[in-house]
């Protein structure tokens, strides 16, 4: 009997067809709406692999009823939506989707850097609501971003890939992580500070560390106030990395000037959170590997991963290395 791969969001023909050549498959059939809970259960419940994104729970409650599950594929970088002990624990392996996406990832939270400091979405709701009427010496300015200090905060591989882009810009470039990035400061000039340092010293902190038990709630209210007045804050790994209400509050009585965010505590967020009534927020869907070229070579990964438990190999990204299937 073929395995049953499960695969909760609609994914493009072509990695439908592949995965459909060796296994059986099914498939959640919707694009924007996530897979209601009870059906991925349902569906878990006789999956031999699941290909997950990043909005699915994969925990306790699942694996219990997931007897003959051996595989999560996760399409993404991030595991925090897996709970990787008990995944070991039922014998599952789980597998991310590393590299692929990291020049991506690092361009557009560097894009996202610019639109923040330059205004780029206000300017252009600016434009197409029809209120450009004449050019002014103070119309929409922004702050620079060449020359100035950037803090980045989680130095792996795609802050790294993110620091190689501001040495292009001629920036200054700090950085905090758990531990010291050798390469980057002797390639980029990268420069280790403490947390508290970093926040005091950079004009843009950008947020690329992973969420873990560490990382979580790590920018509190204090963290935004050692900020400079002037510093913009970046967040492309994930929303609960912060404390949402205590950056709403810092933006508000101006204790920064700005954020740049592609993530969110829930997402999607709400038609009436107030970061959408804020000029000096720039808010994106969560699209950091967003490239049609990045995310094929993702899913192309999750179905390699796939393959290799079903012939019996280790999966090249394999997170939970203590599985003991292999
Ligand atoms: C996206 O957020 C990822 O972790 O790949």
């Amino acid at each position: 009997m073929k395995p049953f791969v499960y695969i909760t969001r609609k994914v493009p023909d072509e990695i439908y067809a592949r995965l459909a050549k060796v296994y059986k498959v099914e498939m959640w059939p919707e694009e924007d709406k996530a897979v209601p809970r009870e059906i991925l259960l349902e569906k878990a419940s006789v999956a031999n692999a699941l290909l997950t994104v990043i909005s699915d729970q994969i925990d306790e409650e699942l694996f219990s009823c997931a007897s003959n599950l051996k595989v999560v594929a996760n399409m993404a970088v991030g595991f925090d939506n897996i709970d990787l002990e008990k995944a070991s624990r039922f014998g599952v392996a789980v597998c991310n989707t590393p590299e692929v996406l990291t020049d991506t990832t690092a361009d557009l939270t560097f894009a996202l850097l610019l639109a923040t400091a330059r205004r780029m979405t206000e300017a252009s709701e600016f434009v197409k609501d029809g209120k450009w009427t004449s050019w002014a010496p103070m119309m929409l300015v922004g702050t620079d971003v060449h020359h100035k200090k950037i803090g980045i905060v989680g130095m792996g591989k795609i802050g790294t890939a993110v620091a190689k882009r501001a040495a292009g810009f001629d920036m200054e470039i700090l950085y905090h992580n758990r531990r010291r990035h050798e390469v980057a400061e002797e390639m980029l000039g990268a420069q280790y500070r403490e947390f508290d340092e970093l926040l005091e010293e950079a004009d843009f902190v950008v947020c690329l560390a992973p969420l873990n038990d560490d990382t979580r709630g790590m920018f509190q209210r204090k963290h935004f106030q050692k900020m400079k007045k002037e510093a913009i804050f970046i967040n492309a790994s994930r929303g609960p990395i912060i404390n949402e209400q205590a950056l709403l509050d810092a933006l508000e009585a101006g204790e920064i000037a700005a954020a740049g965010l592609d993530v969110f505590d829930q997402e999607p967020i709400s038609k009436n959170h107030p970061f959408l009534a804020m000029k000096n927020v720039v808010a994106l869907p969560h699209i950091g590997s967003a490239s049609k070229e990045t995310r094929l070579a993702m899913m192309t990964m999750c179905c390699d991963n796939i393959d290799a438990v079903f012939e019996e190999r280790p999966p090249r990204t394999l997170v939970n290395k203590d599985v003991l299937q292999f």
